[in-house]
């Protein structure tokens, strides 16, 4: 099992989950990425903290917001920022993902960012000794640590607050690793999360206890004067246990497969956010969404272009706190 916290001084050496987090840490990192933020245009700043380090991005899955947000943080950081192409690499020939993290730390990283379809402390435990810093950048169905934290820190950019929190989490959760994460780290501040989804798409009762969710029987109860509400996409990729009524032959495209889910209205009707079911939600909610959306499907575009939405915050606040994780994980 790899360590996140150097057993002697405590000091955080990888972000692979935030179980264990202590509050102060989140505190900390919620500062730090503040304090990236040019306070009169709410962008990220330039800096030299990393100015003699290496980071790799090794995303064996496809990504859009996380994997530019880490590139444009390090290199806003000063960092030689090197892109692993994973169709182009060893990959294709039989090439582990741990032999190849080797090999990246023995071309010079200083830092990994890896996303991962698999679990990646499983992957991670048989990689031997390392001198290297491994960040998950989402892995599986397991964890998103950097995405939580960016969402977390958004509310509290918004309420200035995180105590006495309703929460609710609505959508494929079985299958979100940005779900569990979010779990734990609201659950730090003592928030109440709520969960509502097809039966389908929800983890065992054992795990929601686990993580600290609390089902709901469906889509209203979940949002009855909630302070913030996550829609997710269904994870068609992670299908091999998705219901059969979604599933679709694996000949056909996966935008071709969405095209079909929007068409799906008993998910809709159930379990899309639109305008009127958020108005049983607090007046001052906050939307959340990690993405990508799929609009119209688990969220309308009225919802997710409207004033109480803060998805595209979120997408720029990942550069800031990605700097903040990057430069907490590389400290001496
Ligand atoms: N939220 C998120 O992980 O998005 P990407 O897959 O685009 O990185």
């Amino acid at each position: 099992m790899i360590a996140q916290f150097d057993p002697d001084t405590g000091k955080i050496r990888h972000l692979l989950t935030l179980e264990q987090w202590p509050q102060e840490l989140y505190l900390e990192l919620f500062n730090r990425a503040q304090n990236f933020l040019d306070p009169a245009t709410k962008r990220a700043k330039r800096g030299d903290e990393l100015n003699d380090k290496t980071v790799v991005n090794a995303f064996f899955e496809p990504s859009t917001r996380t994997r530019l947000s880490f590139e444009i943080a390090a290199k806003r950081l000063g960092a030689d920022v090197i892109n692993f192409d994973v169709e182009n690499s060893a990959t294709s020939k039989g090439e582990s993902m741990t032999d190849t993290l080797r090999v990246l730390e023995c071309l010079g990283a200083d830092l990994i960012n890896i996303r991962h379809g698999g679990n990646l402390l499983d992957e991670l435990s048989n990689l031997g000794d390392h001198n290297v810093a491994f960040c998950n950048a989402g892995d599986g169905k397991h964890a998103h640590p950097s995405q939580a934290l960016l969402d977390v820190w958004t509310v509290l950019q918004e309420r200035g607050t995180l105590d006495n929190l309703q929460v609710a989490i609505i959508g494929d959760i079985k299958h979100s690793r940005v779900a569990r994460s979010l779990a734990v780290a609201f659950n730090a501040f003592g928030a109440e999360v709520r969960v509502a989804g097809p039966l389908d798409f929800l983890p065992s009762d054992e795990e929601m206890n686990s993580l600290g969710m609390m089902r709901t029987n469906n889509l209203d109860e979940a949002l009855a004067d909630v302070d913030v509400v996550v829609c997710l996409r269904i994870q068609l990729e992670r299908g091999e246990d998705t219901p059969v009524g979604l599933r679709h032959p694996s000949e056909e495209s996966y935008n071709y497969n969405i095209e079909q889910l929007r068409k799906n209205t008993e998910y809709t009707t159930d379990f899309r956010v639109d305008e009127k079911r958020l108005k049983l939600a607090s007046t001052d909610v906050l939307v959340l969404h990690p993405g990508p959306m799929n609009r119209e499907m688990e969220i309308t575009s009225a919802v997710a272009d409207g004033p109480q939405s803060r998805v595209f915050q979120q997408a720029a606040n990942g550069v800031a706190m990605r700097m903040a994780i990057m430069t907490k994980l590389l400290e001496d």
